[in-house]
């Protein structure tokens, strides 16, 4: 895989790789350097495309991985082990040991955490994808769901990712949403409804990636935003997963789309950033993509920093070592702030700086 490629020609051809030159670190962490109202976070490996890699469950066996967890970050989001399929595995069997295991380490360190996801089209248990249920039974599965996995972590969860990625880039609800298609869009206040009950100081979030710039999706989303609020409907937060690519260009509208839900008086958050390249033959990013990258990292946390109520910026993993881009796109990488060896990119640096500058 390009991850294992990338990180043995790291140990060959230091200089293109900053992993010692540009590292200058000086005690400094993100969350350190992080204004008081914002929380800065990261995904925490586990779950998902990791299940497939050459290497143990990260959160649990890597233990230079853990200490930089737990030092550089004031948020953990659990990439997969609070998704359906991985803790509610079959119809009436839970698997909570992964979320428990990330929020007890959340608790010791200090650390809030996101949950992610409870309403979304992806990464649902077969039991549920390929059931035969009436109405009634979908909703009240959805309800228990919400009830059980939301009480659970009751007081312990900053932020839900409630309703994830519901909308196409048209504007549409997606049809492949099982919840959706059978019970009708107005499903979403019911599931913001359940939440709520059963973790009334959790804050509620819409969750989206292709919300970066202007467009009909953010159109929807602030549509039913305005729709939730009227009804009265428990959502608080809208946030921009912010995956972005360096082929299509830097996010320089985000602040104004982070803009429209603060002026709604939601809160907003950056959930899932990272940013990707092709990569050259070799594997290796040149310096001048390093430092696009950087910038590209640095105009999203300048966006979050623009914005009154931007309380939570999180990257979607911290070093390429357990990245997610690699196996979706075997051409493209390099997508975080550290090397496999966990030292630093321009871009963790851009980030610690631009933090900085913001306290
Ligand atoms: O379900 C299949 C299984 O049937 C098959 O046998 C196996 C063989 O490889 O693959 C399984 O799918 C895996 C899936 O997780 C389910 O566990 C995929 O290969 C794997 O690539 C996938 O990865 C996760 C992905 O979400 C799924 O969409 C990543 O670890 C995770 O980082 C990623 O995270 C998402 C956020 O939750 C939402 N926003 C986008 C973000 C990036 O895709």
């Amino acid at each position: 895989m390009a991850v294992l490629a990338t990180s043995a020609l790291l140990a060959i051809v230091g200089p293109a790789a900053p992993a010692s030159a540009g590292d200058r670190h000086d005690g400094k962490t993100l969350r350190s350097a992080a204004p008081r109202d914002l929380r800065i976070g990261t995904a925490v490996a586990g779950g998902g495309h990791h299940v497939d890699q050459p290497y143990p469950d990260p959160f649990f066996h890597d233990k230079p991985y853990r200490k930089v967890l737990a030092r550089e970050f004031s948020s953990v989001s659990p990439e997969n082990q609070m998704k359906w399929e991985f803790i509610h595995p079959e119809r009436h069997r839970y698997n909570f040991g992964a979320a428990d295991a990330i929020v007890r380490f959340a608790r010791q360190n200090g650390q809030a955490v996101r949950g992610h996801t409870l309403l979304w089209h992806s990464q649902n248990p077969a039991w549920l994808n390929e059931g035969t249920f009436t109405k009634a039974e979908l909703r009240s599965i959805l309800k228990s769901h919400i009830y059980t996995v939301v009480g659970r972590y009751r007081g312990q969860i900053h932020q839900w990712d409630v309703a994830n990625e519901i909308f196409n880039e048209n504007g549409e609800y997606r049809q492949e949403n099982i919840f959706i298609r059978e019970l009708g869009p107005g499903i979403v206040a019911d599931a913001f409804r359940w939440a709520h009950q059963a973790d009334p100081k959790a804050q509620l979030f819409l969750n989206d990636y292709g919300v970066d710039w202007p467009g009909a999706k953010v159109d929807a989303y602030e549509a039913l935003a305005k729709e939730l609020l009227a009804a009265r409907v428990p959502l608080h937060g809208f946030a921009s997963q912010a995956h972005l690519s360096m082929r299509y260009g830097a996010p320089d509208q985000l602040a104004s789309v982070l803009q429209r839900f603060d002026d709604l008086g939601l809160y907003t958050a950056i959930t899932e950033l990272d940013v990707r390249m092709d990569l050259p033959e070799g594997g290796v990013p040149t310096a001048e993509q390093l430092q696009t990258q950087a910038r590209y990292y640095r105009t999203v946390l300048d966006a979050c920093l623009a914005v009154d109520d931007c309380n939570s910026f999180t990257i979607w993993g911290f070093t390429d070592k357990y990245s997610w881009v690699p196996v979706f796109f075997p051409s493209e990488g390099a997508a975080t702030v550290m090397w496999d060896d966990f030292s630093r990119k321009p871009a963790y640096y851009a980030l610690l700086e631009g933090l900085r500058q913001a306290r």
